[in-house]
């Protein structure tokens, strides 16, 4: 029999989850904690559901990722408890009880209705319910998602235990295999509606899976930043590929982006560069270092990289500081990841719940935090051809910073974004996504 490193992983993480409840519980003032998994919601005039989407809270308890109207109940102290549901129900299958190694930690109820669930959570004294509103009905409004609770639970979460890092490990590989039969289908001149379908194959997750929705973009496509469609045929003149997406392993996510071009010149050396640039920003993501430093060196090694290439007749810090590099670098250089593509707790300062500013001049920036080890962010450099972005700077002062003329031979591309997903440790960063990458390859 294989012993699978996540089954010695997990004890230690859920006393950790364990060890954070207790001081968020404490200084929040309850006795214990009901998370509802969260319950599915049926479409305006019909009777079928939306994709089912987990409480984020329950998922960092255990590992069922997609269970419905479960519920765990935890009072500093005892064992973990999760109410399994598992209805009466000729229309759908139930689901299985849970057999891993995990299922030691915690006690198994299994209940069938959602009623059964509220009477054992109701006799939990002063508990703070996690989840929905509509699913704990009529219960008193500062017993549920109390806010002073909640901040201290987000604010630890971004520490991610060594259970979670291998989680994302195995998210990491997965999203590579797609990747891989993603760019092997651009190759072929799939369409990318058909490179969506081969990444979904080679991640063996279906669509309402993924962690977010894919991004495929050929072309001008690229430009957009959250390109939403996906196109049934290939274009004639097929330049670049822009594919943002990723994979879970037991609720956890990667999130990687890779840009591609179909043949050699201008384009492919950005790219190149690009990624050598995000290399250098992948090495910033050490403890100590607070995340809008980053954000701001990405602007400066952006300027550099668009100096370099003729695009901007300024670089490094002129750029950044006469924003230049805005109009084709307009996001953040990244977030923060785990049971969330975009977890929760990115601009915070400290577990009572103060924030810490975005840098003036940068809304988008969703992380400001310092890094410690444990944490997983993504790094995200792009440059984008966006019409309004370059129409606005064309009219204002940076106007005579930009070389007109490259930036009309490079819209037919679109854009560039590479993403990595990377740990801060105690000493160098993991990169998460190359590693991936590398292992897939062996
Ligand atoms: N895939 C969304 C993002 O990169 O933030
Ligand atoms: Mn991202
Ligand atoms: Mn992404």
């Amino acid at each position: 029999m294989t012993i699978d490193r996540l089954d010695e992983l997990y004890p230690p993480h859920l006393q950790a989850v364990m060890k954070r409840t207790d001081s968020a519980l404490a200084a929040a003032g309850f006795d214990a904690l009901v998370i509802h998994a969260g319950a599915p919601i049926t479409l305006f005039l019909d009777d079928h559901d939306y994709p089912f989407k987990t409480n984020p809270h329950f998922k960092a308890w255990v590992p069922l990722p997609n269970h419905p109207h479960c519920v765990l109940i935890y009072r500093p102290g005892a064992k973990p408890t999760v109410l399994f549901h598992r209805p009466e129900d000729y229309w759908h299958k139930p689901p299985d009880l849970p057999v891993g190694t995990w299922t030691r930690e915690i006690e198994l109820i299994t209940i069938a209705t959602h009623d059964e669930a509220a009477q054992h959570w109701r006799r939990v004294g002063r508990a703070a319910l996690i989840g929905p509103p509509a699913v704990f009905g009529d219960a008193a409004p500062a017993s549920v998602n109390p806010a002073d609770l909640l901040t201290r639970l987000h604010f630890d979460r971004a520490v991610k235990t060594g259970y979670e890092l291998e989680c994302m490990r195995r998210a990491s590989e997965l999203g590579a295999r797609g990747h891989r039969a993603a760019l092997r289908a651009f190759r072929a001149g799939a369409s990318e509606y058909e490179v969506h379908m081969r990444f979904l194959e080679a991640c063996a997750q279906r669509e309402e899976e993924m962690p977010y929705n894919n991004i495929v973009a050929y072309n001008e496509n690229a430009a957009v930043l959250h390109y939403q469609h996906l196109a049934r045929s290939a274009p004639a003149d097929l330049r670049s590929f822009l594919i943002d997406a990723g994979a879970q392993y037991r609720g956890y996510a990667c999130d990687i982006t890779r840009t591609h071009a179909a043949g050699p010149g201008r384009f492919a050396d950005l790219i190149a560069r690009m990624d050598d640039a995000q290399q250098t920003m992948c090495a910033l993501i050490r403890s100590g270092t607070d995340y809008r430093e980053v954000h701001l060196s990405a602007h400066r090694i952006i300027g550099d990289v668009l100096h370099d290439a003729g695009i901007l007749k300024v670089g490094g810090q002129s750029a950044l500081e006469s924003g230049a590099t805005s109009v084709f670098f307009p996001h953040g250089i990244g977030h923060l990841l785990g049971l969330q593509v975009h977890d929760v707790g990115g601009v915070m300062a400290d577990a009572a719940g103060h924030e810490r500013a975005r840098p003036e001049g940068h809304p988008y920036l969703r992380l400001t935090r310092m890094l410690e080890p444990g944490v997983v962010v993504t790094v995200e450099p792009g440059v984008y051809w966006i019409d309004s972005l370059l129409k606005t700077a064309a009219a204002d002062s940076r106007r005579p910073l930009i070389d007109w003329e490259l930036v009309d031979q490079l819209r037919p591309f679109g854009g560039i974004r590479i993403e990595d997903d990377v740990a801060a440790t105690a000493a160098d960063p993991e990169n998460l996504t190359r590693n991936a990458f590398v292992r897939i390859e062996a």
